[in-house]
This record gives C-alpha cells, sequence and structure tokens, in this order.
C-alpha cells in the first residue's frame, strides 16, 4: 500500500466526522481563511495552475469551469457538490462525506467565495439517508463558529436516477421537472439552476480543494501523470482480492491497481478483464495493463478514469453475459428524451440478448457497431454518449467470445 498518497482521504479515520475541533485541529477551514484574504481572479488561477480536473467522470478543468462563472455578472450564482454517486461500483464520495464532511464544506465555500456564489446546494444520493444529518450536523457546526460568512449551505436528496447525476438533469431535478439533461450550450457555469451561473463539481474535486490552496499549485501539479495531475479514489470491485478502497498519484499503472493494490485475482484463475470508470467504461485487456490512470492516458487506449470505479473479471467470466447485464442496465436507466438513447438503448439490449443466447448471427455484430456509432455521436448526454463502451471494446479485444455464441 506504499504507493497510497491520501489528498482527499487526508482525515479519513483520523478525525471524528461528527466534530469539527478533529478537523479545526487538523488544520481545517486555514485553507478558507487563506482564500479569503486572496483576490479571486488570483485565486482561480492557482485552481487553474493546479491542473485539478474533475474527479466525477468529465475530466474537465476545474479552474477554468469556476473562470466561466465568475466572468458572468449575475445577482445570485450557485454552488453544487454532485453527490449522487449512481455510478454502480463507486463509493468514493460516500467515502470522503462520511470520512470528513467538512472538507467538503470548506472545498464548496471556496468555490464559492471563487465565483461569487452565497448558496450552495450538496446534491446527495438518495440510498446515503444517513450521511443527510451528518452533513448538515457540519453546516451548522461551520456556521455557529462563524466560518462560512454569508454562504448558506444545504442539502438535498437526490431523484433517485443514474441520469441525474449528469450536471444539467441534476438541475432539473433542483427545480422540480423530471431528471433530463439540457440541450448545452448555454453550459451551467453560465446558466444553471434558475437561469443562474452554476459550479456544478463532484464531491472528490472539491475535497482536493483546501489542499491546493494550502499547499499550492505547483505542489499539487507535481504529483501523478503531469496531464491529470494529483491523485484519484478507486474503489475495487469483482474477482480481486482486496475489494476496497484506495487514493492513489495519477501514474500508477493498471496493473499495479489490479495486481499490487488489489492483490490479483481472488482464486487460482487467470485476469481477463478490467472495467475502468463504472459502467459505461471500456473493458481493458491484459495487453493494455502498463497504462497508467490518468484520463489522457486512458483516453488512448479508447478507455477512461471515469468514477475511478475498478472492475475486476477473471477468466471464467462471460463478457457477452455480462455486457448483456450491461445494456439491460442502459436500457432502464435511459431518461428517453432523445432518440439514439432512448431507442439506442433498447436496440442494443435486443441484439447483445439475441447474440449471448446463442440467436445472432456476423450481421448482428456489424449492426451492434454501427448503432454504436450513432448513439456515441448522436446522443443528448454522456448517458447514451458512453453507454456503447463495454460493448465496442470487448467486441474489439474479445471479438472470439461475440464469435463463439453466433448461431452459425
Ligand atoms: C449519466 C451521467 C451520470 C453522471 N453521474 C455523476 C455522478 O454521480 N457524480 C458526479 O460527480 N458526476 C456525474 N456525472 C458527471 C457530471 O455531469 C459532471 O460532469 C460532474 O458532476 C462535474 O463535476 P467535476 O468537474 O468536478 O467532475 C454524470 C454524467 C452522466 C452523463
Amino acid at each position: 500500500m506504499a504507493v497510497e498518497m491520501r489528498i482527499a482521504l487526508r482525515n479519513y479515520g483520523k478525525v471524528d466526522p461528527n466534530k469539527i475541533e478533529d478537523y479545526l485541529s487538523r488544520g481545517g477551514y486555514e485553507a478558507l481563511k487563506k482564500a479569503l484574504t486572496m483576490d479571486r481572479a488570483e485565486l482561480i488561477d492557482q485552481v487553474k495552475k493546479s491542473k485539478l480536473k474533475g474527479r466525477g467522470g468529465a475530466s474537465f478543468n476545474c479552474g477554468q469551469k469556476w473562470s466561466f462563472a465568475y466572468n458572468v455578472d449575475a445577482d445570485q450564482k450557485y454552488v453544487i457538490c454532485n453527490a449522487d454517486e449512481g455510478e454502480p461500483g463507486t463509493y468514493k464520495d460516500r467515502l470522503i462525506m462520511e470520512g470528513d464532511p467538512h472538507t467538503l464544506i470548506e472545498g464548496m465555500a471556496i468555490a464559492a467565495y471563487a465565483v461569487g456564489a452565497t448558496e450552495g446546494i450538496v446534491y446527495l444520493r438518495g440510498e446515503y439517508p444517513e450521511l443527510v444529518e451528518l452533513l448538515r450536523q457540519a453546516v451548522a457546526q461551520a456556521e455557529a463558529k462563524e466560518l462560512l460568512g454569508n454562504f448558506k449551505l444545504s442539502v438535498h436528496i437526490g431523484a433517485g436516477a443514474y441520469v441525474c447525476g449528469e450536471e444539467t438533469a441534476l438541475i432539473e431535478s433542483l427545480e422540480g421537472q423530471r431528471g433530463e439533461p439540457r440541450f448545452k450550450p448555454p453550459y451551467p457555469p453560465v446558466s444553471g439552476l434558475w437561469g443562474k451561473p452554476t459550479i456544478v463539481n463532484n464531491v472528490e474535486t472539491l475535497a482536493v480543494i483546501p489542499e491546493i490552496i494550502l499547499k499550492g499549485a505547483d505542489w499539487f501539479s507535481s504529483i501523478g501523470d503531469p496531464e491529470f495531475p494529483g491523485t484519484k479514489v478507486l474503489t475495487l470491485s469483482g474477482d480481486v482480492k482486496n475489494r476496497t478502497f484506495f487514493e492513489v498519484p495519477t501514474d500508477v499503472t493498471l496493473r499495479d491497481v489490479v495486481f499490487e493494490l488489489g492483490g490479483g485475482i481472488r482464486s487460482d484463475k487467470k485476469f481477463k478483464a478490467v472495467q475502468v470508470g463504472g459502467t459505461s467504461g471500456a473493458f481493458i485487456p491484459e495487453s493494455q495493463l502498463d497504462t497508467t490512470i490518468g484520463h489522457t492516458k486512458m483516453a488512448l487506449i479508447g478507455a477512461t478514469l471515469g468514477s475511478g470505479a475498478v472492475f475486476v473479471l477473471d477468466d471464467s467470466r462471460d463478457l457477452v453475459d455480462i455486457n448483456f447485464q450491461i445494456t439491460k442496465f442502459f436500457e432502464h436507466e435511459s431518461c428517453g428524451k432523445c432518440t439514439p438513447c432512448r431507442e439506442g438503448t433498447m436496440r442494443m439490449r435486443e441484439l447483445v440478448e439475441k447474440v449471448n443466447c446463442g440467436q445472432g448471427k456476423a450481421a448482428d455484430l456489424d449492426l451492434i457497431t454501427k448503432l454504436a456509432r450513432v448513439m456515441s455521436t448522436a446522443s443528448l448526454c454522456g448517458l447514451g454518449q458512453t453507454a456503447t463502451a463495454p460493448v465496442t471494446s470487448t467486441l474489439k479485444h474479445f471479438s472470439t467470445e461475440y464469435a463463439a455464441k453466433l448461431k452459425e
């Protein structure tokens, strides 16, 4: 575990999340105090210089996003923490919030000051009811100590759909509408909640902000992969020995993640594939395990780091059947707003099901590839755009498994 480096989880297990005094005793809220003495443009510049990229999946430059909202004149701006964490196999945001709620609150308060927002909302996954009280208690403690100034922070329980993690669907849901993505542009930093400039950041992104402010942009940008610096919290599941979480610099390889941190395959079986980033992640074969986990390097092999979920499969697993389960998930979770995703996820499930139960023909595999191309190009949001990655990556790297199931 020597490779572990904890920034987002720096206080995990070291503070009592119920006690703000514990957080304060470890330098808590010092970053906010420092930020409040800085010029707002200079503060945003520091975050830009740190090259911190969003940890919620899309990997957008955090400081750049803040600068868009900063540059808009508005009577009201919002900072939203995306704590929806609907990605199967992902529980990193829960760990951060339950272990150290104040780091999130401090990160949000810094973001709010930077962009000129006075209102913040944590959009919290509905399946985390115990966290509602913990977060509200932490906010009350920070307010009682007059640490938050005029920044008002509330906790909103999510609507329960996977798509509500998509930032514009999340905003729709907060406004009381169905959780469906909006057409973009305009992007939320320009026109978000109630049409006002809105920053939406993931829990892990916000949790590292206090450390960047205290230790400096150069410190952060020197950690891990220079193109995607810092650390990433990974949650391991599947056929791996250590089904647990790690926060590691972004230049560790997938091989290290699976075989060192993960301890390798559980049984006497062999490694077959690893899916990184959640249900919409690509399946990566053994030959690509020396790739480092940073977003840019992963993109080179057609994969993503996404939410940091790491799902390991041994060689007894049936990838076509697993993909059939995945296509069912996306068919169920598609919100139905746009045609390529609504119809595409259904047709994709039908085609993969047909192949899986031995009724498919070679032409069906061509159709799957064609449909995947249309969905990834034409869908309105990331759900439909990325839903096809598991199927296309397994067709590319594990085509023999599909071929073995064809009718002829
Ligand atoms: C279908 C879908 C689900 C998503 N779910 C989440 C989620 O649960 N948590 C999250 O932070 N981002 C999620 N995202 C990404 C958000 O749209 C957005 O990019 C992110 O919250 C921005 O924060 P960041 O820049 O700090 O990563 C999802 C995107 C899509 C398309």
